[in-house]
């Protein structure tokens, strides 16, 4: 098997793993509890808690712990509105549906959302967001990296211009952590939500940073924990897991980003030298270390994922929702591809653990498929590829 689609989720470490392990077994208190099994669960989430902040450079007291990114997300955006009957959200066409959906429905709701357009490489204008505040708005939530395409957008200069007119600044920056340095003082971000899973951590556990000062609205009532933020017992061993992979991530984000771009560059390269008619898409270089992204021209990409996946090859389209409900990615139609480009995207998302013989092999395998696809494509009058091939 050669798993390239670490962008959808990614392999727990067997050293988070095993600090998990005491947690699902014998040190099963409730951290809510006064006796030492609840003071020792309590004492592993508040470790955890300096962890994951350590890793985003904030305090732990900004860390809000949560189910995930989805959930992180709709905390933000309900979290911040929920006191308001009106108002306006600036975001962007290209971010995950774990913030389009809670907008959709917040605009339900009488919220005005604006949409900020991205050029042909996903990226945002800020001066586009400059144009489209308002005295009305109330928050910014603009993605860190994108999930699909890996475009990294200029989060500084976007949190600078909400620092100006004092507008709370949010970023799903669930690609990006533990992918390239992220310190959210430096960045001026208010709110940043995080998922474990995507940093080889468990799955379910995730966290939203939230600066001091920044007040919020808990979209969980219940018992009051996370500080009257979050109700419900906490998952213990998943918040210990999570809090080790961001240990883990931190210690090593250099070695590791030098690991990630050395095998990304291979895939890119091997593939634009090997097959014809193939495109990269997103920004040539300002894009997160991990993803590499293509249209192949002729080749339905889903094809290509199956056709891969029956040679051991985990692949992905990139758009979650064009596996479930054949939706064309809303990310490639912001960038402006058209049918036919969108149709042959394929994304390769290379993990730590990947090494260089596995690009090799994955190329190999993927230049022989494209290859018999595009001998029976609709449009293979229309390229040259089957000749020079
Ligand atoms: C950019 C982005 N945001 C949010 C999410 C959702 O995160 P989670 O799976 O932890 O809910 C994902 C997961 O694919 C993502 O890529």
């Amino acid at each position: 098997m050669i798993y390239l689609d670490n962008a959808a989720s990614t392999q727990i470490y067997e050293e988070v793993l095993n600090s998990m392990l005491p947690y699902l077994k014998e040190q099963y208190g409730n951290p809510s509890s006064i006796h030492r099994y609840g003071r020792l669960s309590r004492k592993a989430i508040e470790k955890a808690r300096r962890q994951i902040a350590s890793l985003i450079n904030a305090d732990p007291s900004e860390v809000l712990i949560t189910s995930g990114g989805t959930e992180s997300n709709n905390t933000a955006l309900k979290g911040l509105t929920g006191n308001h009957v009106y108002g306006h959200i600036i975001t962007s066409l290209v971010e995950h549906d774990a913030i389009l959906e809670p907008c959709k429905e917040l605009s339900k709701n009488g919220f005005d959302i604006d949409y900020l357009p991205v050029n042909k490489f996903g990226m945002v204008n800020p001066s586009d967001l400059q144009k489209c505040i308002s005295q009305k708005t109330n928050l910014v939530s603009i993605m860190f990296g994108n999930n699909e395409v890996g475009t990294i957008q200029p989060i500084f200069e976007l949190a600078k211009i909400c620092h100006e007119y004092k507008i709370p600044f949010h970023t799903d920056a669930v690609q990006a952590v533990g992918k390239i340095p992220i310190n959210v003082k430096d960045l001026g971000i208010d709110l940043l939500s995080i998922s474990s899973h995507k940093l080889n951590g468990p799955k379910g556990i995730g966290a939203l940073y939230i600066k001091n000062g920044i007040g919020l609205d808990p979209v969980i009532l219940g018992g009051g924990q996370e500080h009257g933020l979050r109700s419900g017992t906490e998952n213990v061993a998943n918040i210990v897991g999570f809090g080790k992979a961001c240990e883990i991530a931190q210690n090593n984000l250099q070695k590791n980003i030098s690991h990630l771009e050395m095998l990304r560059n291979k895939l890119i390269e091997k593939i634009l030298n090997n097959i014809p008619e193939v495109y990269l898409n997103g920004h040539p270089k300002v894009r997160l270390p991990h993803n590499a992204h293509f249209t192949f021209l002729g080749v339905n990409g889903e094809d290509l994922i199956i056709k891969l996946d029956e040679y051991g090859i985990a692949a992905s389209t990139g758009s979650a929702c064009s596996v479930n409900t054949q939706k064309a990615s809303h990310v490639l139609q912001a960038m402006g591809f058209s049918h036919e480009q969108i149709t042959g995207s394929l994304r390769l998302t290379v993990g730590t653990l990947n090494n260089k013989s596995e690009i090799d092999d994955a190329v190999d395998v993927l230049k022989k498929i494209v290859h018999e696809l595009r001998a029976v494509s609709p449009y293979k009058e229309k390229y040259s590829f089957v000749s020079k091939n």
